[in-house]
């Protein structure tokens, strides 16, 4: 399959089964916005509980928060986003389209029009508001870039309402929003997205260099139990000269998309440049106290960062196969499935078959997310569960009224079992351990 095909074949489908939506699209859709449908936002929140038992809850040095979205332009001065979170941008005078100049291949004519540019301008990747019931006399502050933001300024917070002794990191998964120029392929680049950010501080004279292999091995396990395969990811280890001055390691950990090789997450040795620049900027003092050598330091951070959206596009990208001829299957890992399992009555229009199955969905769905299927025959229903990645297909029959068993399809290997109803429960559990 060609690739950019593949793309558009996900992009279709994700649509077609309320995945992923275009943004605003009664009113015509709005360039790079997009809405996460009913199956999207199970799918998506599955993925922000796996990331976030997985770098908060199993680990014994981490703890969360979740910042606003709205913070004090102040803060955005000190981190430096103000005066430098900007990009080149030239527009065609013909086609008025935009374009970053350093991603183009032939930055001096439009690719669209072969229109001529404009001067190359610096554009802000801030989005403005304004607080204030008077727009004139109101204050001016940006809808957060990143969420790195908020840990920062709380982190002293964390530490006078915890028990947390440095080395330790706080987490945070939630919304930013840049006004990206080049956007497109489909959620890859968004104006508004979410990212879960880790910020680990450590003392200055730590071994950052193994603390940060330890991180970057912890991601890959990450990477595993998403079902993400190692094979298909890169570290791109950014060299000196492109890399922020303050930073003294990044990598960008790059994921074989269906267009491309693209940065999937990223891990950086930040110093201790945003604590130092917060102290300054706000003349707070962010010092931390070791009570064990009685030294007082300003941390240092190592920071690795997730966008929540790619994540969900390279997990569903991975798990599109539809190399049977006859359905699709999205071979979602079950702890990510947006259903767990599906129950059918086998005859809609046999209301003894239809009141068993309610009844068996009923008690499944107070325990799993469970979808409810009469339409169409039972081999349509099968395809349409593998579609949207439902991991077990349960079938009431005439046998089931006799002895109250029922059949369990399995979407890979579509095999079906016939078990008890008093043992479904334990068996989708199985499926998630
Ligand atoms: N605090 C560091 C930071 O924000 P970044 O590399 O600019 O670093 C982190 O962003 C992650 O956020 C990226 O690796 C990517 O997954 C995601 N991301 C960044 N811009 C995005 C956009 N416009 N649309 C979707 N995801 C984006």
């Amino acid at each position: 399959m060609a690739e950019q095909n593949k793309l558009e074949k996900i992009v279709a489908l994700c649509k077609r089964r309320g995945f992923v939506f275009p943004g605003s699209e009664i009113y015509g859709g709005l360039a790079s916005t997009y809405d996460y449908g009913p199956l999207g936002v199970e799918l998506k929140n599955n993925i922000k509980r796996a990331w976030w038992k997985y770098f908060i809850q199993d680990r014994t040095d981490m703890t969360g928060i979740d910042g606003g979205i709205i913070l004090s332009p102040k803060l955005w001065e000190a981190s430096g986003h103000v005066a430098n979170f900007k990009d080149p941008l030239v527009e065609c005078k013909k086609c008025h389209h935009r374009f970053r100049p350093d991603k183009l291949a032939d930055p001096s004519k439009c690719p669209d029009c072969g229109g001529e540019f404009t001067e190359v301008k610096m554009f802000s990747g801030l989005f403005k508001t304004t607080i204030g019931a008077i727009e004139e006399e109101g204050l001016t502050t940006y809808l957060r870039p990143e969420t790195a933001g908020a840990i920062f300024a709380n982190y002293k917070n964390v530490l006078d309402s915890t028990n947390f002794k440095i080395p330790f990191g706080i987490g945070q998964i939630g919304k930013a929003f840049r006004n990206e120029v080049t956007t497109g392929n489909f959620i890859f680049r968004t104006l508004e997205f979410e990212q879960a950010e880790i910020e680990y501080f450590i003392a200055p004279d730590a071994d950052w260099d193994s603390i940060f292999e330890q991180w970057v091995e912890y991601i890959y396990g990450f990477a595993e139990l998403i079902g993400l395969p190692k094979k298909q990811f890169f570290n791109h280890e950014i060299p000196d000269a492109e890399r922020a001055f303050y930073s003294k390691r990044t990598i960008d950990i790059e994921y074989q998309f269906p267009f491309g090789q693209e940065e999937l997450w990223a891990i950086a040795y930040r110093t201790d440049y945003d604590l130092s620049h917060h102290q300054a900027a706000s003349g707070t003092n962010l010092e931390y106290f070791d009570d064990v050598t009685g030294k007082r330091f300003l941390p240092h951070v190592i920071e690795p960062t997730f966008g929540v959206d790619r994540t969900l596009l390279a997990i569903i990208s991975q798990a599109y196969d539809d190399s049977d001829s006859e359905r699709t299957v999205l071979r979602l890992s079950p702890n990510l499935a947006p259903y767990k399992a599906a129950v059918f009555p086998l005859l809609k229009n046999k209301p003894e078959l239809v009141a068993k199955a309610r009844g068996v969905y009923q008690d499944l769905k107070k325990h799993f997310n469970i979808v409810w299927d009469e339409r169409g025959n039972i081999g349509k229903r099968y395809f349409s569960q593998d579609e949207i990645g439902t991991p077990y297909c349960i079938t009431v029959d005439f046998e089931t009224l006799e002895n109250d068993t029922v059949t369990i399809r399995d979407r890979d290997t579509m095999k079906q079992e016939r078990i008890a109803i008093s043992e479904l429960q334990a068996y989708i559990q199985k499926s998630l351990e």
